[in-house]
């Protein structure tokens, strides 16, 4: 009998990146099938605005356009799903619902729903999308270092946030003017709450970890602090020092299996290549025990590139319904989760930080003294801040030291790598 070559596409949210996810099916089709035999066609489109959208010579192509999600729920033509809705509600129910194999970008929902979308579940779903856009991340962690002990995982996975970072480094400005700037450009959403608190890193690192790990990572046990309340002084201070600040997303796990997974601005060094990875760019470090340090870099954002890395899961959807299902690659990258992985909390780690606060009382002296049993490796006292490199600390002993002399709700605390 010969295999199925022809594949029906539903994409579900027509915005950015489901408008470039059309226009790349529709016009790389023929690059596609002469690389892979597979020629995929969209045959509906859901979304609440189909009847807004003008001029657009890609939606004349597509047979259905509808606001009802039933027109893909039952529609049996259809063979592969393309979640590109955002948000939890329907996007859910559409995962949760839907008897085909599907592609989404959702990270929210991947990290907030993993444990429940994949249990018992029948069908494919692939990600590719939703960690750093463009960057084939996902199929090189769950694929081609199959062999390895992954020991560790981080990188800079929000754009948004990069390039505030970059723009006040580079420019010399404060955070705010280049927030009010990113969200002109278009770089950061009207309200940038998920991006600059780091929420949306710690999305992308939940799905990261749990395929690092063999291991649903639940996504409270993650750590996070973003980049909120970082001040031109900060970035000035980790430039005198030689160091570039990035908001990393860092998985690590020690030869005992606990795992420390964390959101937090970090201090790299020149010699560290995500210290260069500027703007709008992302890049991720994976740490294996044959393979070592493999570093991936690219676009990971925008409906062009991210349309890239959907597209290409779709044709792995379409080849996985080819084959038997034990020879598909599980959704997750592991058949057995393993079950010695344990997640522990990073502020009873000991790292070394960068530690700036403000005192309403009190001298640098009166810190120092409660950092008594604590490596002082510098401390400083600029524009009213003071500046602490601390050794070998916890957060929580950091806090409690503070604490000890007043009480401080705005403290800015930064790994150094
Ligand atoms: N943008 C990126 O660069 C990027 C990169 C990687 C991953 N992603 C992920 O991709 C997904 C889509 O992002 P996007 O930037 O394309 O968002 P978007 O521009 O807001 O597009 C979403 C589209 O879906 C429609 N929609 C949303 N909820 C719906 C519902 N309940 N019922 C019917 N239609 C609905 C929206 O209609 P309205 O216009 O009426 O709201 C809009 O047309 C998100 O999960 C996002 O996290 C985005």
């Amino acid at each position: 009998m010969d295999k199925k070559k022809e594949f029906k596409v539903a994409v579900a949210g027509y915005g950015h990146v489901g408008k470039d996810t059309v226009k790349t099916i529709i016009e790389n089709s023929s690059i596609m099938e002469n690389r892979t035999g597979i020629k995929l066609t969209v045959k509906t489109i859901f979304s609440r605005n189909i009847d807004k959208v003008q001029n657009d010579k890609f939606l004349d192509r597509v047979e259905i356009k509808t606001k009802d999600l039933n027109d893909i729920l039952n529609d049996d033509d259809i063979d592969i799903v393309i979640e590109v809705l955002g948000g939890m509600d329907t996007a859910k129910e559409l995962l949760m619902k839907i008897k085909k194999p599907v592609v989404t970008a959702n990270k929210a929902l991947l990290a907030n729903c993993f444990g429940e979308l994949i249990k018992d579940r029948k069908t494919d779903i692939a990600f590719e999308a939703s960690v750093a856009g463009a960057i084939p991340i996902i199929k090189a962690m769950k694929e081609s270092l199959v062999s390895d002990r992954m020991e560790g995982v981080y990188g800079i996975l929000n754009g948004t946030c990069n390039y505030i970072l970059t723009n006040m480094t580079k420019n010399n400005l404060d955070f705010n003017v280049v927030l009010k700037d990113a969200q002109e450009k278009g770089y950061a959403e009207a309200d940038p709450t998920f991006d600059i608190d780091g929420i949306d890193t710690a999305h992308k690192l939940c799905i990261l970890s749990s395929i690092a790990f063999c291991n649903v990572i639940s996504f409270d046990k993650i750590f996070i602090r973003g980049i909120r309340n970082i001040i031109l002084d900060d970035i000035v201070f980790a430039s005198e020092l030689g160091l570039t600040i990035k908001l990393i997303a860092e998985a690590a796990l020690d030869e005992n299996d606990n795992a420390y997974i964390y959101v937090i601005p970090t201090l790299l060094n020149d010699s560290n290549m995500l210290s260069k990875v500027d703007y709008a760019f992302n890049a991720i470090t994976v740490v294996g025990d044959r393979s070592g340090d493999t570093v991936f870099y690219g676009s990971g954002a925008g409906g062009r590139p991210t349309s890239s890395a959907i597209v290409s899961d779709a044709i792995t959807l379409a080849r996985n319904s080819l084959i038997t299902d034990e020879l598909r690659v599980p959704i997750l990258g592991f058949v057995n989760e393993n079950k010695n992985i344990k997640v522990k909390d990073f502020k009873d780690k000991n790292e070394t930080f960068y530690v700036r606060f403000k005192s309403n009382n009190n001298n640098l002296l009166a810190f120092n003294e409660a950092f008594y049993d604590i490596n002082i490796e510098k401390s400083v006292e600029r524009n009213g801040y003071f500046m602490y490199v601390l050794k070998d600390v916890s957060i929580n002993s950091i806090i409690e030291a503070i604490e000890k002399v007043e009480k401080i709700e705005d403290i800015f605390i930064a790994k150094i790598k």
